[in-house]
């Protein structure tokens, strides 16, 4: 049994159906963290709404309320610390991080994206994997690096392109699969579980 619960705080824009995943596993206690803080760069997320409902404190920095996109990360690290997080979840978070943010967090701060990295990173990812035709995607949590979607990978879960789906049943079947895989990754780095050698990420024993 670990002696103290690790604290993380969510970045959302959206929907947020995997801080929703990430809230339940802390809560039931599947996983040994809590989260102190939750951040969106959108006033009118419904990942707020999920925050509120849950009883966690919340905060919107809008991103066109700041003059650059430092003095946001700025803004970002200083709530970030004031909550004393230790790990940084980006959930659905659509915007590309930059050295303010990375430096404040190195290699504590990780991100989910809906494919098999390093294939269709960016943007609508599942149309992407959908248009070009593969069998087999699905989703992957990495650490998060100075380059888009290219940090060393945690964890993949793979979904199957079957005849019948579409774009909307694909990215349903893939966030089934997120909604598992992230709180998994948060598990094994709040377990100390997670080694980074190179591009390779050990899950220790
Ligand atoms: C998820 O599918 C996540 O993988 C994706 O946005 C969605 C957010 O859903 N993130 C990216 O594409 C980042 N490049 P949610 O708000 O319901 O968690």
């Amino acid at each position: 049994m670990s002696a103290r619960k690790l604290s993380i705080g969510v970045l959302v824009s959206g929907q947020g159906t995997n801080l929703q995943a990430i809230i339940d596993a802390t809560s039931s206690g599947k996983i040994d963290a809590s989260i102190k803080i939750v951040i969106s760069d959108n006033p009118n997320a419904y990942a707020l709404k999920r925050a509120e409902d849950s009883g966690l404190p919340s905060k919107v920095l809008k991103r066109s309320a700041f003059k650059t996109k430092v003095d946001f990360e700025e803004a970002a690290v200083g709530v970030l610390s004031e909550h004393g997080v230790e790990l940084v979840c980006l959930a659905g978070f659509m915007r590309i991080l930059g050295k303010t943010l990375l430096r404040a967090f190195p290699m504590r701060i990780i991100n989910i994206h809906p494919a098999l990295l390093p294939a269709f990173p960016g943007l609508n990812a599942q149309e992407q994997a959908f248009d070009y035709g593969v069998k087999v995607t699905g989703c992957t949590v990495h650490f998060v690096d100075e380059k888009t979607d290219h940090g060393p990978i945690i964890l993949q879960e793979a979904v199957t392109i079957l005849e019948e789906d579409t774009v909307a049943s694909l990215k349903a079947k893939i966030l089934k699969k997120e909604h598992e895989a992230y709180p998994k990754a948060i598990k094994l780095f709040a377990q100390g579980r997670l080694k980074i050698e190179n591009r390779r990420v050990c899950i220790m024993p």
